[in-house]
């Protein structure tokens, strides 16, 4: 019998959304003759009946686009804004689920993503996840849709402040994003030759970051270019008091995986760089640049990799899932060994030990003598 398969985008959107999305719809219609219909707006979009039917003309020419072509929000199916009241639309999903005689629901998202799919499938809905965020924390997968081109963005971002802060003798602060992880910020801090690189996972003392930028100064380097993820934080508060710590705000805004930046915290620390260092400071929010435009080959290839697999794993009925990316293939991982967790970086990562190698400050110890 054929298969409908329903397919949203959710949470904040990354390059590689469009072709993942093709890669699902052109695999399901032109290998095993599935229908397919995608939703709009996030989970939204399956409470309102607003879709679109996707075929061999809707697919085409989207290969290449950044966003998604059916829309995302950061919608909660159990706690979703309806007529300026919070309703849990859980129950309207299942029955509009089964209105569309949907045989399997893909939710290709991030972190809060997974936890909102999750509770479709303890409701009975048969789900697949395909993973995607620039902040490539997502459990169990080796990488994430979009992280890639996020990464080439903050590290060309690093390659221009350089001459900018050399010449004028600045130190440049970069925060990048990453929501709760430093992957990004370590890996375009590597890539970039970033001086100190933050990173929530290892929490900084300003002492040690002020000591590398006057150490360079000593030998006759007077700029610094910092790289700070938006999630990092100082061993002690007080050195930089934040308004407010991301898990409160998240859990304020009600919302999993996004906040605001952590702007104001990034431009105290280059306040209180200047007054310890003498020199000038400037700041670099890189913002949502990191999340526009065209996805780059890489994830090109892993979005066509996890969505050709998703319809393979649909056609072998095997849901409950998240395709995730592993080596250069893919593997199914049961959600229950996803959902609520965090690919945090390891201490232990090989980036972690490069940065050191290369004697890049990680704001936890003195660097050089
Ligand atoms: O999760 C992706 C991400 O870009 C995070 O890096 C960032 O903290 C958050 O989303 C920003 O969310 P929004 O676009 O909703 O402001």
């Amino acid at each position: 019998m054929t298969k409908a398969i329903g397919v949203l985008t959710a949470g904040g959107d990354s390059p590689g959304l469009n072709a993942a999305i093709r890669a699902l719809g052109k695999a399901a219609i032109g290998s095993y003759g599935m229908n397919i219909i995608g939703f709009r707006d996030g989970f939204r979009g399956l409470v309102e009946n607003r879709m679109i039917r996707l075929n061999r003309d809707t697919l085409s020419g989207i290969l290449t686009m950044g966003g998604t072509m059916l829309g995302t929000s950061r919608d909660k199916p159990h706690r979703m804004p309806v007529g300026g009241k919070i309703l849990d639309m859980t129950d309207v999903i299942v029955e509009n689920y089964h209105k569309h005689h949907l045989d399997v629901l893909v939710c290709i998202g991030g972190g809060g993503t997974h936890k909102n799919a999750y509770k479709l499938l303890q409701q009975g809905l048969n789900i697949i996840t395909l993973p995607k965020t620039i902040d490539n924390d997502i459990e169990g997968s080796d990488t994430t849709i979009g992280f890639d081109t996020a990464l080439g963005i903050a590290t060309e971002a690093i390659d221009r402040l350089h001459s900018t802060a050399h010449s004028h003798h600045r130190i440049i602060v970069l925060e990048v994003m990453g929501h709760n992880t430093g992957w990004l910020a370590l890996g375009a801090g590597v890539a970039g030759g970033a001086d100190v690189i933050l990173i929530p996972e290892i929490p900084y003392q300003v002492k040690y970051v002020a000591d590398s930028i006057l150490r360079r100064s000593r030998g006759g380097k007077n700029f610094s270019i910092i790289v700070v993820a938006e999630g990092a934080l100082p061993k002690n508060p007080d050195e930089i008091p934040a308004d407010i710590r991301r898990d409160e705000k998240d859990a304020q805004n009600g919302r999993d995986g996004a906040d605001p930046s952590g702007d104001a915290h990034t431009m105290r620390l280059a306040r209180e760089l200047e007054l310890r260092t003498g020199l000038e400071s400037r700041v670099t929010i890189l913002g949502h640049l990191q999340r526009g435009g065209a996805p780059t080959a890489y994830d090109r290839l892993l979005a066509t990799r996890i969505g050709t697999a998703c319809a393979e794993f649909i056609h072998e009925g095997r849901f409950g899932i998240m395709v995730a990316a592993r080596g250069e293939g893919v593997e199914a991982m049961p959600l229950d060994d996803v959902v609520g967790k965090r690919k945090a970086v390891p201490l232990d990562h090989p980036w972690i030990q490069s940065a050191r190698g290369v004697g890049t400050c990680l704001g936890d110890e003195k660097v050089g003598s």
